[in-house]
């Protein structure tokens, strides 16, 4: 396999391909009545059903599919919190079961259940974390302010229970960049934000890839948000990858029958239904 670099943490990049997914499937027992096709042959329901893509480095790329369709499971699989029942995954070339230890250097996640001393302030939460990374103080503090001043967070000292949750959303994301990950994985980063953090979260990811070489793959319900960030989008339904391309690609792609399709077009034709999330039905009923 050809080197292509050695500047990363120390860590040599085998590939510029930042991650490979090749036929990934990831199965759990389950007592509930799943329809058979979702299940496999031994009765378990398949969360994510023979996967394969690639993100190149420098892209954001996006995973839209409803609730239950696979996405958080697919990002644990990558993230190796769980182990695929099959196929592979390499992140930059390094496989990510045989070299687990270089791909935890390369990656962070970011999800919406992230865990942190709640009593503690965003500062301090982020100074732990920068000591867990071997930040010196006075760089961590500087870089811990710049950020989380990016992204709009002025009470740096009070407790993080004291936070809306979308604010904690945010320390959580200015916590992921804190150690300038190389390809990182966010999982639904910006819902439940209202729309100006929703905003200032997007900014901040499109600027950390434009100058500071990161790699994003991201989760999302918002069809606005892949539209806007994602250089490339796969639509995943059933824990199935349906249809990958550009946004503009996938909207060309149905333009014969809708003149200006959306994102949400897209997702229709191919499946069917409408891309209904619980967050929304929730908004519709309050
Ligand atoms: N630990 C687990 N044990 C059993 N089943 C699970 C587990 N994690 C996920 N599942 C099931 O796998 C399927 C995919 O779930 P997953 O959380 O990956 O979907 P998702 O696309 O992230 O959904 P959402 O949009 O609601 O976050 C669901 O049917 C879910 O119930
Ligand atoms: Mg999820």
């Amino acid at each position: 396999m050809q080197v292509v670099g050695s500047d990363l943490k120390g860590v040599t990049l085998m590939s510029n391909v930042a991650l490979n997914a090749q036929n990934v499937g990831k199965s759990f027992a389950s007592e509930e009545p799943f329809i058979k096709r979702w299940r496999n042959r031994n009765g378990k329901r398949l969360a994510v059903n023979d996967v394969s893509f690639q993100v190149n480095r420098g892209e954001i790329y996006g995973v839209l599919g409803p609730n239950g369709s696979g996405k958080s499971t697919l990002i644990r699989c990558i993230a190796t919190l769980l182990i695929p029942d099959a196929g592979y995954i390499e992140i930059f070339g390094h496989d990510i079961e045989r070299d687990e230890m270089i791909v935890k250097r390369l990656i962070n996640r970011v999800s919406v259940d992230a865990a942190f001393f709640k009593k503690l302030s965003a500062m301090e939460n982020l100074l732990y974390a920068a000591r867990l990374y071997s930040m010196d103080g006075l760089t961590a503090r500087r870089k811990i302010r710049e950020i989380l001043g990016r992204l709009g967070i002025k009470e740096l000292n009070q407790p993080l229970e004291h936070m809306s949750r979308g604010m904690q959303q945010k320390v959580a994301i200015a916590r992921a960049f804190l150690s300038s990950p190389i390809l990182l994985l966010l999982d639904e980063p910006t819902t439940g934000l209202d729309p100006r953090s929703k905003r200032e979260v997007q900014e901040f990811v499109l600027e950390m890839r434009d100058q500071h070489d990161a790699t994003v793959l991201l989760t999302t319900h918002d069809m606005d948000e892949a539209d806007k960030l994602c250089d490339r989008v796969a639509i995943i339904d059933n824990g199935k990858i349906i249809a990958e391309d550009t946004p503009q690609g996938l909207k060309e792609s149905i333009r014969h029958r809708i003149p200006q399709p959306t994102l949400e077009d897209v997702f229709m034709e191919l499946t069917g239904k409408q891309l209904v999330v619980e967050q929304d039905l929730a908004k519709e009923v309050s």
